[in-house]
């Protein structure tokens, strides 16, 4: 079965200021969202892919998004690496104003799926 994706309610669009940002737990999940100084909004994973560590508090400036731990820029609107820190992208949601309403949309986490080609159960270490 399939989830269905539905933008849900954030919070109020006055939360999040121009040049500012917030976190906020939706479905399980940290999210990190920044308002540009031209009024758009991104929203992504509060985590960097590059040593799995929280990604706010790190400097938000015209669309890219710095680490604070180790300086692995990203671009907010794709996600994509803009240093050779991560060859992995942020993880982004979709998200829109609506009626001074900030919605978004944030699937479940998936759960790692079984690799075959390990030792079968009972066997290897316990
Ligand atoms: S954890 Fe983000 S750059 Fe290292």
């Amino acid at each position: 079965m399939t989830e269905k994706s539905t933008y849900v309610f954030l919070c109020d669009s006055k939360k999040i200021e121009t040049g500012k940002e917030a976190t906020f737990e939706v479905n399980d999940r940290e999210v990190l969202v920044c308002r540009s100084d031209k009024g758009e909004l991104f929203a992504v994973e509060n985590r960097c892919p590059h040593a799995n560590e929280n990604l706010s508090g790190g400097r938000f400036r015209g669309g890219y998004y710095a680490c604070p731990h180790h300086g692995a820029r990203f671009e907010l609107s794709t996600g994509k690496s803009m240093t050779n820190l991560s060859t992995k992208p942020l993880i982004c949601f979709d998200i829109r104003e609506n009626g001074g309403k900030i919605e978004i949309i944030v699937p479940k986490k998936e759960k790692k799926k079984f690799v075959p080609g390990g030792a079968p159960p009972g066997f290897g270490p316990m």
